[in-house]
């Protein structure tokens, strides 16, 4: 069984009457988007501007070349109480990841303190739903630390992964009724197995009160998954051939990392994410009467990049090649911009076009696991 993460955000006003006409295009790799309205957003809706930056799918874009090339990973430590590094309204987002470190999907942040480690909270709200942050640039493989504290409320999901344009995805996740353990998982092309990858990690000191160091160390030939450091979980790569088709069905396409806190448990979802996440929201929980809300805290996010091939000066992102197999797609370094053209800071805003619906605009997060 798999969750999917459905959010709703508020349709801006800045959409010009006519773009409308487009409304309502979807998208996927059997699918491709017209040419006036190219690129395949990361939920699978056809537009421009700002949908062709982070998650945008070249596989259901009108070319392969219609998104914009992925910012290449370099090297970080981000500390995350430095919100200046935090662009908090996507639209704007203009492809410059030297500008921002990461971008807010979705939802709120804000400045906290615990134990005496400055962090921001991400904050989940009933009527303004959960908050994702993705990163902007890409890792295509590395090393990749949260520090963090989960939630602790049954039915509110705490989650640190990574995910490609085309669905690859590597998960910790923390279903908040139980804050002595973690859950990890794998996807390759958001294809959902007959038996999960998913494993329950316990026997953490409680998740919610303490610091924990959660890691996802993803190389060409294996994936790890540590706590504080230490092992928990070790795929290969060659675990993951797929007998029938010879094909490894190992996440290996360049990818964000993605923090959120998320509503499983609300009547949206389906029954059985509603169960995975521990049950129902109970929206009268003192923690959350009275701070008004519900949080996960993080601290820091570390990178250590692991190219098959090192970066050169030059390079300054990641594209999908000539091979569209929908098995494997080649990924190549280049050196063309990220940027939206000739970008100003405001062009994601005026770009943001063919959206789905007057009103509300249904998201579709494939995040999950079990
Ligand atoms: C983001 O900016 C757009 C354009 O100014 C605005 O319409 C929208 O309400 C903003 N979103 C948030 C969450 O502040
Ligand atoms: C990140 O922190 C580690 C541990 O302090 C350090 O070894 C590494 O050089 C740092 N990386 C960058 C890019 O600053
Ligand atoms: C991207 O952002 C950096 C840092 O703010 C800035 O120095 C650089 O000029 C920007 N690049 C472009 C092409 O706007
Ligand atoms: C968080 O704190 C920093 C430094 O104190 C400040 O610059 C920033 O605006 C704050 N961010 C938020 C989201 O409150
Ligand atoms: C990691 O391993 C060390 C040494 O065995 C142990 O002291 C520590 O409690 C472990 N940490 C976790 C989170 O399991
Ligand atoms: C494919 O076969 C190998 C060798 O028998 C096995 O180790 C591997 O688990 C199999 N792969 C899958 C996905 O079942
Ligand atoms: C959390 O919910 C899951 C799914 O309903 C359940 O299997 C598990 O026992 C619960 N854990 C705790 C600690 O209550
Ligand atoms: C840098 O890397 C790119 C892509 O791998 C390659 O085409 C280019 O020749 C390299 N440049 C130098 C100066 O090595
Ligand atoms: C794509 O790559 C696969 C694996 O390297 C290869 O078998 C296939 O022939 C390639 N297809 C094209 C069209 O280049
Ligand atoms: C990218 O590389 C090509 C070939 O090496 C070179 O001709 C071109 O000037 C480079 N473009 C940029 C923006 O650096």
């Amino acid at each position: 069984m798999f969750a999917v993460l459905t959010l709703l955000l508020p349709l801006v006003a800045t959409l010009a009457p006519g773009v409308l006409a487009a409304a309502g295009t979807t998208c996927s790799a059997t699918s491709q988007c017209a040419s006036d309205y190219p690129c395949c957003s990361e939920y699978g809706f056809c537009g421009d501007g700002y949908y062709c930056l982070g998650g945008c799918d070249p596989l259901g874009s009108n070319t392969l070349d219609s998104c914009k090339p992925n910012p290449v990973c370099q090297n970080a430590n981000y500390t995350l109480s430095d919100t200046s590094r935090i662009l908090t309204n996507y639209t704007y987002f203009d492809g410059n990841a030297s500008e921002y470190d990461w971008v807010v999907e979705e939802g709120s942040i804000m400045n906290t303190t615990s134990n005496g480690e400055a962090a921001i909270a991400l904050i989940l709200t009933e009527n303004g739903g959960g908050t994702l942050l993705s990163s902007t640039r890409y890792v295509h493989y590395g090393q990749i630390t949260a520090r963090l504290k989960t939630g602790r409320w049954a039915g509110v999901v705490t989650a640190f992964i990574t995910m490609s344009s085309i669905k690859d995805e590597i998960d910790w996740e923390f279903p908040g009724n139980a804050t002595t353990e973690g859950q990890t998982n794998y996807f390759w092309q958001g294809f959902i197995p007959q038996t999960t990858n998913g494993v329950i990690e316990n026997g953490f000191t409680d998740t919610y009160a303490n610091w924990h160091d959660y890691t996802v160390d993803w190389q060409p030939d294996s994936l790890t998954f540590l706590v504080d450091g230490n092992v928990t979980r070790t795929i290969k790569a060659s675990d993951c051939v797929n007998n029938a088709t010879g094909v490894s069905e190992f996440p290996n396409t360049p990818s964000r990392i993605q923090l959120s806190l998320w509503p499983a448990g609300i009547s949206s979802e389906p029954q059985g994410t509603v169960q995975w996440a521990g049950g129902m929201i109970n929206w009268n929980d003192p923690d959350y009467t009275s701070a008004g809300h519900f949080y996960a805290l993080f601290q820091s996010v570390s990178v250590q990049c692991n190219d098959p091939t090192p970066a050169n000066a030059s390079v300054t992102s990641y594209v999908y090649g000539t091979n569209t197999t929908l098995d494997t797609p080649s990924i190549a370094f280049s050196n063309v911009s990220t940027m939206l053209n000739g970008a100003s800071a405001l062009s994601g805003v005026n770009g943001m076009h063919g959206v789905l619906a007057a009103g509300v605009l249904a998201f579709t997060l494939l995040a999950h696991l079990f």
